[in-house]
């Protein structure tokens, strides 16, 4: 299924003979972006047996409070008060589980690619609702992370739930025994043949990137569909943390859906506004209003 992020062309044991890189893996996990050693060099994990060495390390780490709250719908996380009861009513809504839904019913049957995956929340829901799934991240210590949650390696973790506590809590996800694939890799740079995916999300990959990267991400991920796939994207406002404090302007600004219309996408479905809860602990958590898109590849 992986092909060379560099020239697109076959891998034949993870060596890519045009471009004459035998692509390395940390911990069975391949590293399948442009110029592997000098990115494990950087960001890699200290491995004296790859002999990749430590110093000057920029460690890309994982972008989540802890393993098990991202797979928690709203009135699973547990707050109190009258903030408790909204997510009770929000029940099992949010970005994800609306875009899942419609992508469910929009894509073509195939297999889907979460890129920039994270611990892997959306991923765990395209395994469930039968896909192959490929998930994608930068980290390697989100891959690693998203490995292990998603396929039973990992079935509690640590949550904190004050400053200086924590419990452990079940990792609530079916573990996955085959149809995943997992590999390091850059969204601008996706190790995966042209139009090979029938669904590709973008989950709050786009908010961490700069322009041009968001344009250049936006052009690979849709080289991935065919016509008629579909790609979801989560777009959160910058809202301050706390309660709703409503921005002016959604994302994706103009120039961005300016940017999809001239990639030949079309806007099947839209709904803004949608909030994302991140649980820090019992009394901590964040909401962000997301701006949430399902478009098909003309
Ligand atoms: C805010 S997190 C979102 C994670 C996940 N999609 C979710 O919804 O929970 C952004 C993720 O994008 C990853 N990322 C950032 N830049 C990337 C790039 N150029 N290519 C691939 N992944 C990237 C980060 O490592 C991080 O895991």
């Amino acid at each position: 299924m992986f092909v060379c992020p560099e020239t697109g062309a076959s891998l034949e044991a993870w060596y890519s003979n045009q471009a004459d890189v035998l692509y390395p893996s940390v911990d069975g996990i391949p590293v399948l972006v442009p110029r592997p050693y000098d990115f494990l060099r950087r960001h890699g994990p200290w491995d004296p047996t790859s002999g990749v060495a430590g110093h000057a390390q920029d460690i890309l780490g994982v972008d989540a409070p802890d393993a098990v709250s991202p797979f928690l719908a709203p009135s699973g996380l547990g707050a109190s008060g009258s903030f408790g009861d909204w997510l009770l009513d929000l029940g099992q809504d949010g970005p994800d589980a609306w875009l899942a839904a419609q992508a469910q019913d929009a894509a073509p049957v195939g297999p889907a690619v979460d890129i920039g995956c994270g611990t892997g929340p959306m991923a765990a829901r395209m395994h469930a609702a039968g896909r192959h799934v490929i998930a994608l991240d930068r980290s390697p210590d989100a891959v690693l992370l998203c490995r292990a949650l998603l396929t039973g390696g990992l079935t509690e973790a640590l949550v904190p739930t004050h400053r200086r506590g924590a419990r452990m809590m079940s990792v609530p996800v079916r573990p996955a025994t085959s149809g995943l694939e997992l590999a390091i890799a850059d969204a601008r740079h996706p190790p995966l043949e042209p139009a090979s995916m029938a669904w590709a999300h973008l989950g709050f990959l786009l908010d961490v990137l700069g322009p041009d990267d968001v344009v250049a991400a936006l052009v690979a991920t849709i080289g991935l569909l065919p016509r008629g796939g579909v790609l979801t994207l989560a777009n959160a406002y910058d809202a301050p943390e706390g309660a709703p404090n409503l921005p002016d302007e959604a994302p994706p600004g103009p120039e961005m859906r300016e940017v999809l219309a001239e990639l030949g996408m079309t806007v099947l479905a839209e709904r803004d506004k949608v909030p994302h809860v991140t649980r820090h602990y019992d009394r901590r958590f964040t909401v962000r209003l997301v701006d949430c898109m399902v478009l098909r590849r003309d």
